[in-house]
């Protein structure tokens, strides 16, 4: 069951199953639903300075599980799941020097995993050995060519440091024939409205591919709803964005490899122009869904310190290290059936997209790509 053929279809199924019971007899199965996005945090400090994110700011030694902890987690959800998808993410997760060991142990039980890095690496025998790892997908951020990704990302070289990443996972996947794919994210902000569509024209190799992901509210700040009237990572002019993320539309049909649905890329259009309306399902990233879910229902977030959330806004539930995993899931609260964020009405999102969510959007949907939205 653990790779190929076989692997590929159980995610398909499992994964629109558990979106389908969401929706099926009016939410009477949704308690009964298993987790589609599944993140391991597996730190949560950061050697970037990122003008949108936050978290580089935490400091202070981490209470982390060590890594049989962390691999008999992974043994635990892989009895309980099956060989689904799931993500490695952080902070950065390359600062931690378990990070290989539990990606080839992820491999090794038949997870698709993902591994999200920023790729500011000197030590190039980090990228090495994670390629060598054999996850089904790298994704490294890249939110512009040049200058324009350094300074966003808040170092001077960051970008020939990301840049070297990128080559020395091209080459490892040719030299050594290992499958992966390699996935660019770009954050569409203020800062990179003219070089987005240079980051779809830097990733039309072979078996890569770009993802866009719209500017929210800072990472690891106190939620505020109105972020966007005062952050300077919104669009001072919105219609500048839209004309962007329009461009990326064209780019889209002409066949660069951006990996966004065009009902992505639409509601980003919606998004830019009622960023009010849209703030919390663009949030929990299911903006471009016919129908939205408490994140509860699908998310599965470990921290890294073991702590286990199901919704970015609301408190962790409970420990890794103190209670199964799969007991936390069952017991946690109901709060779909108390009433959540997700159930107040859609606004400002076109009838057309109104389609069930697909198979396989694991990744991109409910809290994936680590999400890791404000805090409270
Ligand atoms: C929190 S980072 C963790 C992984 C890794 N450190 C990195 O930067 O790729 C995961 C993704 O979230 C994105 N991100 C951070 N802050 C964001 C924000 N305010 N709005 C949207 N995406 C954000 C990052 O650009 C990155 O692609
Ligand atoms: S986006 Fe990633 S690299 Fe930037 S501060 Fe956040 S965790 Fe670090």
């Amino acid at each position: 069951m653990a790779g190929g053929i076989a692997g590929a279809a159980y995610r398909r199924i499992y994964s629109g199953v558990n979106y389908r019971m969401r929706s099926f007899a009016g939410g009477a199965l949704a308690g009964r639903c298993r987790p589609v996005a599944i993140m391991l945090l597996l730190t949560e400090r950061c050697n970037a300075r990122c003008v949108h994110c936050d978290i580089w700011k935490n400091k202070g030694k981490e209470d982390s599980p060590d890594t049989s902890e962390w691999k008999h987690l992974l043994d635990d959800l892989r009895k309980w799941l099956g060989p689904v998808d799931i993500v490695f993410t952080g902070g950065e997760a390359l600062l931690k020097q378990n990070t290989t060991e539990l990606a080839r142990h992820a491999v090794s039980l038949g997870f698709a995993l993902e591994v999200l890095t920023h790729g500011y690496w000197e030590d190039q025998s980090k990228i090495e050995k994670l390629a060598a790892a054999k996850p089904h997908r790298i994704t490294i951020s890249l939110d512009g060519i040049g200058e324009t990704h350094s300074k966003v990302r808040g170092r001077d070289d960051f970008f020939e440091k990301t840049q070297r990443t990128i080559e020395t996972l091209v080459r490892m996947r040719e030299h050594d024939s290992l499958g992966y794919q390699i996935r660019l994210k770009t954050v569409i902000m203020e800062h990179n409205l003219g070089d987005l569509a240079n980051v779809a024209r830097f990733a039309t190799r072979p078996g890569m591919e770009v993802f866009y992901q719209p500017i929210e509210q800072n990472y690891n700040t106190p939620e505020d709803p109105e972020w966007f009237r005062s952050s300077p990572n919104w669009p001072r002019d919105p219609s500048q964005a839209v004309r962007a993320v329009r461009e990326l539309q064209q780019l889209h049909r002409d066949g660069l490899h951006i990996a966004n649905s065009q009902q992505q890329l639409e509601v980003m259009v919606r998004y830019f122009e009622d960023p009010e309306g849209l703030r919390l399902t663009t949030q929990a990233h299911q903006a471009h869904e016919r129908q939205h879910f408490c994140s509860s229902l699908g998310t599965l977030q470990i921290q890294s310190d073991g702590g286990v959330g199901f919704c970015a806004r609301m408190p962790v539930v409970g420990n890794f290290r103190a209670m199964p995993i799969r007991q936390i899931w069952e017991t946690r609260p109901r709060w779909w059936e108390s009433g959540c964020c997700m159930s107040q009405p859609r606004q400002g999102v076109p009838e057309p997209l109104h389609q069930i969510a697909t198979d396989g959007a694991s990744h991109d949907s409910p809290g994936g790509n680590g999400c890791h939205a404000p805090v409270e």
